[in-house]
């Protein structure tokens, strides 16, 4: 079993990442040592509650836990104000308590909208991580982070709220779609251009990877390891964490002016490809290893076909970007693989050519 240990900040103590194929059988021992009490809310979507729920429910009755399955919609609009409000009024008819704990069963969507009950829930109950997509094996299940989205726009309220575990089973990943395994694998890319090369090297295979679950499990552990690095470092985004931007600043424009069409591993596979190109520009990436990193992300499927997007809107877009700061743009570049550059005030020029060269294929 691989183990990563994250401090709970603030405080003197630690909670645990573990990761394992199967380990979804094996809850139960894990909330043994956790001394929760056996009444336990698992939170899930329909997709993961279908495919899951029922096995998930019976693993845990058979350990003497008395779990109840709540089910939520799929895809962002269960991260609303009113499916939480309707979660928390379930839970209370239900009889939950202050020391009931909620398990989030399911992707990014199921485990920031679970983290924002538990933080409010009763001025807050604990919950732990049983995230079912790449991406939030990687990214959204570490670090606390909690949020619902308003009709002005995503994740607009939220809170910190740490997870009593994350337990990660690299099998669940055999359900998992291409397009949302390619999503995840944008962020495990990203996590490699950041801070492991060697990362890289494991991911050259492209979508190859899933085939071996020894290799996957490797390829999540070296991956959640570094947000976890980054986010113990920096909990609430004031220097290092900025770095896990890399590829987001114009991959938020893109998504934005695609009106959110474009999935999120697609626009910061491209908004890589454009920090690659600006990297040799401006830090001097050296070119064979740019052309390397756009080879890798191609072969994964991502960022395959030049986008038909208007290049104005795109610009727009960059200056409402919310991890601007006091009106400067700022972009995560590289000055070589695993070495991250904060690189503030870029010409808006430069953006706008490697926008139209790299991502809207004005270079044919
Ligand atoms: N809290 C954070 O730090 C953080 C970081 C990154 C992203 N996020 C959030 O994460 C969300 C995106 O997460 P996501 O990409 O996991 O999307 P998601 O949770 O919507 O899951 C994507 C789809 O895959 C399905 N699915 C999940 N697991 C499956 C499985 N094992 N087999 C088959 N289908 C499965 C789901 O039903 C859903 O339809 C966004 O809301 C984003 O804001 C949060």
């Amino acid at each position: 079993m691989r183990e990563i240990s994250l401090p709970l900040p603030g405080r003197d103590r630690s909670y645990r990442l573990l990761i394992e194929p199967g380990l979804r059988l094996r809850l139960p021992q894990l909330l043994v040592s956790l001394n929760v009490p056996r009444r336990v809310f698992l939170i899930t979507d329909t997709r993961v509650g279908s495919l899951y729920g029922d096995q998930m429910v019976a693993v845990l009755k058979e350990a003497d836990y008395s779990p109840t399955l709540l089910t939520v919609p799929r895809g962002e609009r269960a991260k609303t104000w009113p499916v939480a409000q309707r979660l928390a009024r379930e839970l209370l008819a239900l009889g939950a308590d202050r020391s009931s704990l909620c398990i989030a069963l399911g992707g990014g969507v199921v485990g920031d909208l679970t983290g924002f009950l538990a933080s409010i829930f009763m001025r807050g109950v604990p919950f732990i991580q049983v995230p079912t997509t790449l991406l939030a094996m990687v990214d959204a299940s570490i670090g606390g982070k909690t949020a619902i989205n308003l009709p002005e726009g995503k994740n607009l309220l939220g809170t910190f709220h740490q997870p009593r575990l994350v337990a990660i089973d690299p099998q669940f990943l055999r359900s998992l779609p291409a397009s949302q395994r390619r999503n995840g694998l944008a962020e495990v890319i990203k996590h490699g251009f950041i801070q492991d090369p060697d990362l890289l090297s494991r991911l050259e295979p492209g979508t190859r990877i899933f085939r071996d679950e020894a290799e996957l499990t490797e390829i999540i552990h070296r991956a959640a390891a570094i947000k976890a690095k980054v986010v113990a470092a920096d909990e609430r985004e004031g220097g290092l964490r900025r770095i896990l931007n890399f590829g987001h600043t114009l991959g938020h424009a893109l998504e934005q002016a695609s009106h959110f069409r474009l999935p999120h591993g697609e626009a910061v596979a491209w908004g890589m490809l454009a920090a690659l190109r600006l990297s040799v520009k401006i830090t001097d990436l050296p070119p064979a290893a740019a052309a390397r990193g756009r080879q890798l992300i191609r072969q994964t499927g991502l960022a395959r076909r030049p986008l038909d997007l208007d290049p104005q809107i795109i610009m727009e877009a960059l200056p409402l970007d919310k991890k601007r700061q006091e009106g400067r743009l700022v972009f995560i570049l590289l000055r070589r693989f695993g070495e991250p550059v904060i690189q503030e005030d870029i010409p808006l020029g430069l953006i706008n050519d490697a926008l139209q060269e790299e991502v809207l294929g004005a270079n044919g």
